[in-house]
């Protein structure tokens, strides 16, 4: 018996392979500093942990409807009406089980065989895995390190085709930590008014910043109507584990998500969503808190990577990830994360691990203490003779 021919076209994680041979490392004794999993390592907010208990207490433990509880819609097109400074209404908003879902469900709706799609590359690996999956065109945006990781504009009006069907943005993106600057989503949004297109905009770090705040695609004029926002409480509430998220987009679109959500999850768990209430409605200082430590870090392992021999690293605008620059190692980025995990018992991720462009990268992720982040960089500055000893 084989596998469908559309499994040949699937993509994966490789956050999730490279956890498996840290874990692996570990139980023969080696101790590893995970900078490889990015997921907040700070604990759900506290209320928002006693109101899912609650939850769970007052017996919301059945089926909800499919789209999410009318009050909880309410309360994310309010939110992100706020946030974003644009006008939505309930009807715009799919609740479903994490960020993810989002890209699968509205990919799966929109995309047919041979439609292309403009995604940044390195991006986050499942919209690459998704459009190859669906069998359309994956036409990859080279990002410019010192365009702090944004598109080349020139680059990207010229990969535009009456094929396009969807274009994907992510800001503050993975890995790159990189934010689109508002000329930047402004020169865009021209660029797409005329077309009959989507954008997929990624926006689930939109509260992890460190700059000006993140500005959206749909704030522009003509873009909102052909924009799905993907934002979640993964990142933002550190609930990855509670599989919480949403999309809002045009409510035809929107009709569609419901559609496959009704036939492949039913609706999202209930006591997730109420916790998800809330997350919206109670203190963000939660979120503040972990924002500051954040930065920290950030400025920690920026200035920590640069005294190392062959990285270069700029400093990322949000998110919670470190992209440096390490060709001048002289090793292909697989091999030194390889090497780092074996030799120095530090887990990163492999810039390829996001897409060919991501080739003379590493990612490391600052979701761990300061003290595990100086003990990681002190580890590698230990094992750096390896590169430098073959590139002198
Ligand atoms: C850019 C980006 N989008 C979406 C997601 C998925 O989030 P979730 O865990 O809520 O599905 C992630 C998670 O790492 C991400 O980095």
């Amino acid at each position: 018996m084989q596998l469908a021919e559309r499994m040949s076209r699937i993509g994966t994680e490789s956050a999730f392979e490279v956890l498996a041979k840290a874990r692996a490392l570990e139980k023969q004794g080696k101790q590893i500093v995970h900078l490889e999993i990015g997921q907040p390592d700070f604990p759900t907010p506290p209320h928002v942990v006693a109101a899912g208990k609650r939850a769970l207490d007052e017996g919301w433990t059945g089926y909800g409807p499919t789209a999410g509880f009318p009050e909880f819609r309410e309360l994310i097109a309010s939110y992100v009406s706020k946030t974003r400074g644009i006008q939505v209404v309930p009807d715009q908003v799919c609740v479903v089980p994490g960020g993810k879902p989002i890209m699968f469900f509205t990919m799966m709706a929109a995309l047919n065989p041979g439609d292309e799609v403009i995604y940044p590359n390195p991006s986050f690996p499942i919209y690459e895995s998704m459009i190859d999956f669906l069998g359309a065109r994956a036409v990859p945006m080279p990002l410019v390190e010192g365009r702090g990781f944004s598109f080349d504009l020139d680059v990207f009006a010229s990969k535009l085709t009456n094929r396009t069907k969807m274009v994907i943005l992510n800001s503050p993106a993975n890995p790159t930590g990189g934010v689109i600057s508002r000329d930047d989503l402004a020169r865009i949004a021209e660029l797409l008014r005329d077309r009959d297109l989507l954008i997929l905009s990624d926006e689930i770090y939109s509260r992890i910043f460190y700059d000006e705040a993140p500005e959206s695609i749909t704030q522009f004029d003509g873009m909102l109507e052909k924009t799905i926002i993907l934002d979640g409480f993964s990142k933002t509430y550190s609930m990855t584990g509670w599989r919480l998220g949403y999309g809002v987009m045009p409510k035809w679109l929107a009709d569609a998500v419901n559609l496959l959500m009704v036939n492949s999850n039913s609706c999202t768990a209930s006591f997730t969503q109420r916790a998800g209430m809330a997350a919206l409605e109670g203190p963000q200082d939660a979120v503040d808190t972990m924002v500051a430590e954040f930065r920290r870090r950030r400025d920690a392992i920026v200035a920590g990577l640069n005294r190392l021999p062959g990285f270069s690293c700029t400093v990322p605008s949000g998110a919670f990830y470190a992209f440096p620059n390490v060709t001048k190692t002289g090793m292909s980025s697989r091999e030194l994360a390889d090497l780092l995990l074996y030799e120095a018992g530090v887990a990163c991720l492999s810039g390829t691990a996001f897409g060919a462009y991501g080739e003379g990268y590493l990612r490391f992720s600052y979701a761990n203490s300061l003290a595990n982040i100086e003990e990681a960089l002190s580890r590698i500055a230990k094992v750096s003779e390896r590169w430098t000893a073959a590139t002198t």
